[in-house]
């Protein structure tokens, strides 16, 4: 269905960890949404905000929700995080292509880092076979109880020892020698860098999201242009998702 602009309206919109938000829109985008998308909120109440991306966490077509996980940083976000339940905010989307899903019975690898995690909860609820969820964050840790929920097996590892292994979600891997047929993934462009040589080295298909600052949201600027082996992408219209091989990091 095309991109379209629509008031949504906010039925959660909670702190779930330090600086992290949990937020439910009602909104008819929950209709074409895939796993991997994002969408974009408006800072309406600042006129010379541009509008944020957000990825999509889950998706409830029958209740016609899309659920998003955000960390405050800076103004868009901390406005956000003041909105309440039955408030309005204006919403962009569906953006972007989505992760490629493999239904078939293997073994599926999900490898997230700190505000790189929530794409992948609708991810490992659409896809079948063996699922095992590796999550990093600099300390604690968030979503890990949803993961299993739907059938995974979860890591976690930290920069502080708090949670989990100590150490990046590589160095945990490695640890536990951990093999399968698809990787799916999302964080900062160095752990996905280091994720697709993981991937080729052990033979693993590796697709990476990336997070690009962006400012249009819709191909319209350069704003967010990554180098591939085919050329310059824009992460907003021919991502967020690629095949880690494709990009040089
Ligand atoms: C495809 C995509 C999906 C994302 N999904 C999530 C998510 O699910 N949860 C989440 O918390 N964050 C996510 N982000 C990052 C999020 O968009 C930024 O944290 C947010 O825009 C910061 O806005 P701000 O006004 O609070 O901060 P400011 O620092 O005031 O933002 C200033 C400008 O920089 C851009 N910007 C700042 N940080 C980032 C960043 N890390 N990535 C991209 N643009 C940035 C903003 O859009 C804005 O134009 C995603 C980014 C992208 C590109
Ligand atoms: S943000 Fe404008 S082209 Fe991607």
């Amino acid at each position: 269905m095309k991109k379209r602009v629509e008031q949504a309206i906010i039925l959660r919109n909670k702190e779930i960890a330090p600086d992290i938000f949990d937020m439910v829109l009602k909104t008819s985008l929950s209709q074409d949404a895939k796993a991997g998308q994002f969408i974009k909120l408006y800072p309406d109440n600042n006129k010379n905000l541009l509008p944020r991306p957000i990825s999509i966490c889950e998706i409830d077509k029958e209740q016609g929700t899309l659920r998003l996980v955000y960390q405050k940083i800076g103004e868009g976000t901390c406005l956000f995080s003041t909105m309440k339940e039955g408030d309005t905010i204006r919403i962009l989307g569906t953006c972007g292509n989505g992760y490629k899903l493999f239904e078939d019975d293997k073994i599926h690898i999900f490898v997230g880092g700190g505000i790189g995690v929530p794409p992948l909860l609708e991810t490992v609820k659409q896809t079948k076979g063996e699922k095992i969820v590796i999550l990093g964050f600099r300390s604690g840790q968030f979503l890990k109880e949803d993961f299993e929920k739907y059938g995974a097996k979860v890591y976690i590892a930290t920069d502080d020892g708090s949670v989990g292994f100590k150490g990046n979600v590589i160095e945990l891997m490695r640890k536990e020698n951990i093999q399968g047929d698809y990787i799916y993934s999302c964080g900062p462009k160095p752990m996905l860098k280091a994720l697709t040589s993981y991937g080729e080295e052990k033979g693993i298909y590796t697709q990476v999201s990336m997070e690009e600052r962006m400012a249009c949201g819709i191909g319209a600027c350069v704003g967010c242009v990554v180098d591939t082996k085919e050329g310059r992408k824009k992460v907003c219209k021919d991502g967020p998702v690629f095949n880690g091989l494709d990009i040089i990091f």
